[in-house]
């Protein structure tokens, strides 16, 4: 059993209707912060993939499939309640398995409560319509579960991504199988066992870890999953979409992108400046929305760059639980792919660096955040995700050009606009390609409420607020003819 576990569950168990199993084999279970194996979770394969898929089916036909909207609604809200109560342990899981800052894994930990509790309330409040028709008919919707739901989960915000899909699959009556990331499964874990003791029914939620190529793959193919949803790399993305498309599965597939925060002349410096930094460091720039992009206009580019540059040399990135500005990257593999981009910045300036702490352990996988500037919005690190550390600033002239460069990657999940003029606020909000705008701030503190997902390369569909439970269900036309 694995240290940090210890005295609550065993890593390496798998859960198939209500029952924990023993792994078939294991994968390690690696302290990014350390590079230390800490422990081992389970390595399921086709066969488990496809008993999960079976007990799903097996609890929509049964007790969980019988329950009423009210009641799936109470069960998630007990869910929340113990979510709560085991925050600081789930933070700390997360800390570790993730090397994620203790401050950003209690956050974390949060959400993930929040998103039971919203889903829990919304539970019995998605309605159908009635619709005028003909004389003589009586004409009305009904929104069902799709049945079986497959859920494959990044490393990076397990908690918070598990939330948004896994609660919102779960509120609409489907059954889930969940797939977390080999290299950040305990917390999914963790949900699991207080899923359990909330009382949610045996197969309404199963848990098989495993590997993208084996369990991933076999959940995405699976016939009996009847919607899929993906939070990840474009390429998988593209794997997943192909295999549903084989059983004609619906999916919503959440990529990633290119995010740009836009700041004119007119801005508020002051006021920006915390939200352009930290959406770049957050989760050591690991994460889907992180905004690795910095336009801005002429007048202010020299301060700008001045200011940020400032900040940046005052960062420290140092192990998870000594919650620094910025913890270790998930893995040596994630830390090549970085240094693959950074030793590609040629046509770049690098305007400053921040510092890793001596008390970084050498094999723990860590990185100085760095900050560029360029004229080039086409240079490669302006272009592709890097999900690292790293943010480019590119100066503007105007409106025309800022949206040019803002939409000029492929990318679309958020932007930004930095501005005090309303009608400049509006015009940009309509014109930016991206499924969130935020005006005079970024994230807007990541509300569960606000739907989310992106448009081009970062994906389709929608996850949170009340418009994923629609993603989550279908709509059924009923049509009476009664004279
Ligand atoms: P990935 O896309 O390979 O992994 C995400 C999930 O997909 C994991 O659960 C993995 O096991 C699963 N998976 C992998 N191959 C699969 C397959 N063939 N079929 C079904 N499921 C499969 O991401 P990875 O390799 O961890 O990171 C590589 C890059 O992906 C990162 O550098 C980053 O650019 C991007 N990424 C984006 C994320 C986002 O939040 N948008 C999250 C994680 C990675
Ligand atoms: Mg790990």
């Amino acid at each position: 059993m694995s240290d940090i576990t210890a005295g609550w569950f065993d890593p390496s168990e798998y859960l198939i209707a209500g029952q924990w199993h023993d792994a078939p084999a294991t994968l390690p279970i690696e302290d990014p912060s350390t590079g230390a194996e800490i422990g081992a979770i389970a390595r399921c394969g086709a066969a488990e993939v496809s008993d999960a898929v079976a007990a799903a089916q097996t609890a929509l036909d049964g007790e969980w499939g019988g329950l009423t909207a009210a009641e799936r609604g109470r069960t998630l809200l007990r869910l929340s309640r113990l979510i709560e109560e085991r925050a600081e342990a789930l933070a700390m899981l997360e800390a570790r398995d993730v090397g994620k800052p203790l401050t950003q894994a209690r956050a974390d930990a949060r959400a993930l409560a929040r998103y039971m509790e919203f889903y829990g309330g919304a539970a019995d409040k998605i309605a159908g319509q009635t619709l005028p028709y003909l004389d003589g008919y009586t004409v009305y919707t009904l929104r069902e579960p799709h049945g079986v739901t497959g859920h494959i989960i990044p490393w990076n915000y397990p908690m918070q991504i598990i939330g948004r899909s896994v609660g919102a699959a779960l509120a609409m009556g489907n059954a889930c199988v969940l797939k977390p990331a080999e290299e950040a499964c305990l917390t999914a874990l963790a949900f699991a066992r207080l899923a359990v003791e909330a009382g949610l029914p045996p197969g309404a939620l199963n848990v098989v870890p495993g590997t993208g190529e084996e369990a991933g793959a076999a959940l995405s193919r699976n016939p009996g999953v009847r919607h899929l949803s993906f939070t990840g790399s474009a390429g998988v993305g593209t794997l997943i979409q192909q295999a549903a498309a084989h059983n004609i599965t619906p999916v919503t597939l959440e990529l990633g992108g290119k995010s740009p925060q836009i700041v004119f002349a007119d801005a508020d410096l002051d006021a920006a400046m915390p939200f352009l930094l930290s959406a770049g460091i957050q989760n050591a720039g690991q994460t889907c929305s992180a905004s690795s992009r910095i336009l801005v206009e002429r007048p202010l580019w020299e301060e700008a760059m001045a200011r940020m540059s400032e900040a940046y040399t005052k960062l420290t990135t140092a192990p998870a639980l000594e919650d620094a500005d910025l913890g270790p990257l998930i893995s040596a593999r994630q830390k090549q792919i970085v240094q693959g981009y950074l030793s590609r910045d040629e046509g770049l300036q690098l305007l400053a660096e921040g510092h890793v702490s001596q008390s970084a352990p050498a094999a723990g996988h860590y990185i100085a955040p760095r900050l560029y500037a360029t004229t080039d919005p086409a240079n490669i690190l302006a272009q592709e995700e890097i999900f690292g550390p790293v943010q480019v600033m590119i100066p503007f002239e105007g409106e025309e050009q800022a949206v040019a460069i803002a939409n000029g990657t492929g990318y679309g999940l958020v932007a930004s606009i930095w501005s005090e003029n309303g009608a400049r606020q509006m015009r940009m909000a309509k014109r930016l390609k991206a499924g969130q705008v935020f005006i005079n701030n970024y994230g807007a503190g990541g509300g569960v409420e606000l739907p989310f997902g992106g448009v081009g390369r970062s994906g389709h569909g929608r996850e949170k607020g009340f418009e994923a439970l629609y993603g989550f269900s279908q709509l059924k036309t009923v049509a009476a003819k009664h004279g």
